[in-house]
């Protein structure tokens, strides 16, 4: 199978898309945004990723990468649109109108024999479901077209050698189905090997990667928490336990932030709310963070005169400037709810966030009585001195390790 179509040009798609037509394959790109479709037509990009320009321009140079406002025919497709979360009457669930809308679309077009891969992450038997409505809008019964899930877990900043050096999990809905995926994902792979599952093993295997890391992050946030109690360095802790050779324990933060790990539980934990207990757990945990940092500053600056408070970081991870699901941001709303003035620093931002003013380092800094250390920027690392210059708590160990 030769031509494929990625439904989808957002962080997943556009990469996946590139790297498809860099493996040989004909590949069109559809958005039902205009904008995007638009953008790209022209040879730019829409999203921030190293290296994704050049590799943009050499793909449609080569004739092997078109765009699109209409979907066709084809023999592939990829399904790579958002799967983004709800939370309604005190229950969170997976928006899966993206991914069901998607499913309708291929069923207009899809033709006997075609092959339809989700790259979406999705709560268990979502693939079954879409399976089901493109068998209801196209007539065809599944056999007649195949079906598979193969997550995608790349992480931003590295995407084009991570999409073609990570393992990846492939789950068809039949053997044969999983067959053809194989084919084209052993292309696309130098480095990375596939691995052949189901789809609703698939499923889960993205989400348990996600939820393992928010389960480990939320232990590491406890332990940070008692060992402000006991006055020590939780950061020296962990660290010493990691050297017992079966003890690998991540680091705690402000929170968890980002549109996967603080999400993907969810998935999981809407399903079996009775089951999930540890997983539902470390997620209050996590998302209880900045209440707990906001509580700790509040308390150190009592008694000053309208103190001022430098949050360090307000993107979700060092060194990125995505703000999607950032605790950082969090923490601001929650100091600002206990009458505190606040200002910032994001120097991957430009420009307020969500009404917060972000001042270069320095005039942070200068301003403040009281500093919070949110993330381990690089920037900050090169600037300890100064964020010692104020009285400060540092939430990610930035200022001792
Ligand atoms: N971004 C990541 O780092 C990452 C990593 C692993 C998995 N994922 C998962 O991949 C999926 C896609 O995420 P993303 O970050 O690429 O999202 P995104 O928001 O960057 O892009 C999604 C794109 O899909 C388009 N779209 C929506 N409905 C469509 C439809 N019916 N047909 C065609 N296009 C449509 C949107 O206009 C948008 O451009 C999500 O399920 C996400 O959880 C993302």
């Amino acid at each position: 199978m030769q031509k494929i179509t990625i439904l989808g040009l957002g962080y997943i798609g556009l990469p996946t898309a590139i790297t498809l037509a860099d493996a040989g394959f004909t590949v069109t790109g559809f958005d039902t945004n205009a904008e995007v479709v638009n953008i790209l037509n022209t040879g730019r990009i829409h999203i921030v990723e190293p290296g994704l320009a050049d590799a943009l321009k050499r793909s449609m140079d080569g004739g092997r990468l078109t765009f699109t406002h209409e979907l066709r025919e084809s023999e592939v497709f990829y399904i790579a649109v958002p799967t983004p979360f709800f939370s309604e009457m005190g229950r969170i669930s997976a928006d899966l109108s993206y991914v069901s809308s998607a499913a309708e679309m291929v069923g207009k077009v899809i033709r006997e024999g075609n092959l339809v891969i989700l790259e979406s992450t999705v709560p268990p038997r979502t693939t079954k479901m879409l399976s089901e409505i493109i068998e209801k809008t196209s007539g065809l019964r599944e056999g007649q077209f195949y079906m598979a899930h193969c997550p995608e877990r790349v992480i931003p900043g590295n995407m084009l050698s991570e999409l073609k050096n990570n393992d990846r999990i492939i789950g068809g809905r039949t053997k044969e189905a999983g067959e053809r995926a194989k084919a084209i994902y052993e292309r696309v792979l130098v480095g990375g090997k596939v691995r052949l599952t189901d789809d609703l093993t698939a499923e889960m295997c993205k989400l348990t990667e996600n939820t393992f890391r928010d389960v480990n992050i939320a232990f590491a946030n406890e332990l940070s928490i008692i060992c402000d109690e006991l006055g020590i360095d939780v950061f020296n802790l962990i660290s010493l336990a990691n050297c017992h050779p079966r003890v690998k324990i991540l680091n705690p933060g402000v929170g968890v932030g980002g549109h996967c790990i603080a999400v993907d539980p969810w998935f999981i934990y809407e399903q079996f709310p009775e089951e999930a207990k540890l997983i539902y757990a470390a997620r209050l945990r996590n998302d209880a963070k900045p209440r707990y940092v906001a509580d700790r500053v509040s308390k150190a600056v009592a008694g000053k005169k309208k103190p001022v408070v430098a949050v360090l970081g307000l993107s979700y991870k060092p060194d990125v400037d995505d703000l999607r699901e950032s605790p950082s941001i969090e923490l601001c709303h929650e100091l600002m709810q206990r009458g505190l003035t606040v200002v910032a620093c994001e120097p991957f931002v430009p420009g307020d966030v969500s009404g917060i003013a972000n001042l270069p380092l320095e005039e942070a800094i200068d301003r403040c009585d009281f500093a919070v250390v949110t993330l381990a920027h690089t920037a900050f690392r090169e600037k300890k001195e100064l964020i010692a210059s104020k009285p400060y708590y540092d939430c990610v160990g930035l200022m001792k390790h």
